[in-house]
């Protein structure tokens, strides 16, 4: 019996997906902070490279990998496609579980896909150095392995929270040459202005983001790189669905279920993406889901509107589901999913009924994670843990209803680094922290108004 699929690296993708070549309606277009006009791609070479500018704007089909890229991506891709059996066991469902495992990347998880390409393209542009923030320290690792490979300087401003409780992450960065600060911090305007009222805050993804935004617009040997949301980090996400498919057709299985955990979008859009568009070129029709936590609720509590994707309002506006720049969620475990926006793209789908979004807490999660890592041996990043809590959650509903439905969920990274989390789980000691909801009225109030 085959549990794990393996795809050939012959068979690994040679083309990005891009699905805004599949949509019925188009998205939003972003706009300039200033002047709320649709931004121009002059206006974002300050920080981005030409050609990640072209792809974020793409609108064909498919855009090729490159094959320096692809030979990187060969030192852990194709990604295994596995049948948790004994998940399923445990369960007692009569559903098929499969997940596609990313975290047997270099950095652990899936964000590599996307910082070897944007750490390559910068490099052929010329650029010396790169910019960037990370929430759980998976992007900040990946981006500081993939400067390495291509001789890059990179700076990592980690939010806070994350930096006093992953100092393992911080020596990961380390180790590929990355330089680490933790955020808010005094380098930066964006920090200091945090700093000045509240010396103890304990940092978030919106003003990590301002203060790497700050750095590159204000250095010309700069540009900065985004682990999340931006529709190249998407398109470059998409070899996992698309290697998914190859390896679910060896599995002689198809998914009537896809989920993925959000925090900005990326992962769930690498794995769902290919098949919602196979979906929209005339194929059949599946439930994608999306899974966030219930402490950081963009989705299913944020609000459809333009917004600005960080604290300080460097960042051009996007339409999308939002909790407002100024919300600081609390400081649970899933620090990648501790964001105030949604990927645009990944709003458009849920606002054209084409994706589904539930919220789960963290107990939960960890309850599946724990469960998942007894049953099949891999201890899950607690951003991931979303993802199973799905599929357990779906795995049990077809137990209830005698129903033999096939769920694919993606299993976005290890958490090698996250056992302090765990710890704090097996000693009773995790708390379901909710969001104030004064704080998120707040912030939901002070969105920016847009000429119609
Ligand atoms: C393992 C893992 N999964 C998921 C995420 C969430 O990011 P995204 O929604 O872009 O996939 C992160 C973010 O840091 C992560 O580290």
């Amino acid at each position: 019996m085959t549990t794990k699929f393996l795809l050939e690296e012959s068979r690994m993708p040679r083309h990005w997906y891009n699905i805004v070549a599949d949509l019925p309606v188009p998205p939003a277009p972003p706009l300039h902070p200033v002047t709320k006009q649709p931004v121009a791609p002059a206006d974002l070479e300050p920080l981005f490279t030409r050609s990640l500018i072209e792809q974020e704007m793409a609108t064909e089909r498919e855009i090729e990998i490159p094959e320096p890229i692809r030979e990187v991506f060969r030192l852990w891709r194709p990604a295994p496609l596995i049948r948790a059996r004994r998940l399923e066991q445990a369960l007692q469902t009569p559903a098929k579980i499969f997940f596609k495992y990313e975290g047997v990347s270099p950095a652990g998880s899936h964000k590599p896909n996307s910082a070897v390409p944007q750490a390559w393209y910068n490099a052929q542009a010329g650029i010396r150095k790169l910019s960037t923030e990370t929430g759980a320290g998976q992007w900040g690792s990946s981006l500081a392995f993939a400067g390495s490979l291509f001789g890059l300087e990179v700076k990592v401003f980690q939010v806070r929270v994350s930096y006093d409780q992953k100092p393992y992450r911080r020596a990961l960065m380390e180790t590929y040459g990355a330089t680490c600060i933790p955020s808010p911090s005094p380098e930066t305007a964006a920090g200091r202005a945090v700093l000045a009222e509240h010396p103890e805050h304990r940092g978030s993804l919106g003003l990590a983001i301002s203060e790497a935004v700050e750095v590159a617009a204000t250095n010309d040997d700069t540009k900065y790189a985004l682990g999340s949301v931006l529709n190249h980090v998407l398109l470059h996400q998409t070899i996992i669905g698309q290697e998914a498919m190859l390896q679910m057709e060896m599995a002689d299985a198809d998914p009537d279920i896809v989920i993925a955990c959000t925090g900005g979008g990326s992962n769930f859009a690498g794995l769902a993406f290919p098949y919602v568009g196979q979906t929209l070129r005339g194929g059949r029709k599946r439930r994608i889901v999306a899974i966030e936590p219930v402490a950081c609720p963009s989705l299913t509590r944020g609000r459809f509107a333009y917004d600005y994707g960080d604290t300080a309002h460097l960042t051009p506006l996007t339409k999308m589901h939002t909790l407002g720049s100024s919300f600081t969620p609390p400081g649970f475990h899933a620090g990648g999913l501790r964001y105030h926006g949604m990927a645009p793209l990944v709003s458009h789908l849920l606002e054209l009924g084409l994706i589904e979004a539930q919220a789960h807490t963290q107990n939960d999660c960890f309850a599946a994670a724990v469960l998942f890592a007894r049953c099949e041996g891999i201890v899950p990043a607690p951003e991931a843990s979303h993802a199973i809590q799905g599929a357990v959650a779906e795995a049990l509903r077809c137990k209830a209803e005698g129903k033999a439905e096939t769920i694919l969920f993606g299993l976005s990274g290890h958490g090698h680094f996250d056992m302090a989390a765990y710890t704090n789980y097996l000693g009773g000691k995790l708390v379901d922290a909710s969001y104030d909801e004064a704080e998120l009225a707040m912030a939901l109030s002070g969105l920016p108004s847009i000429p119609a």
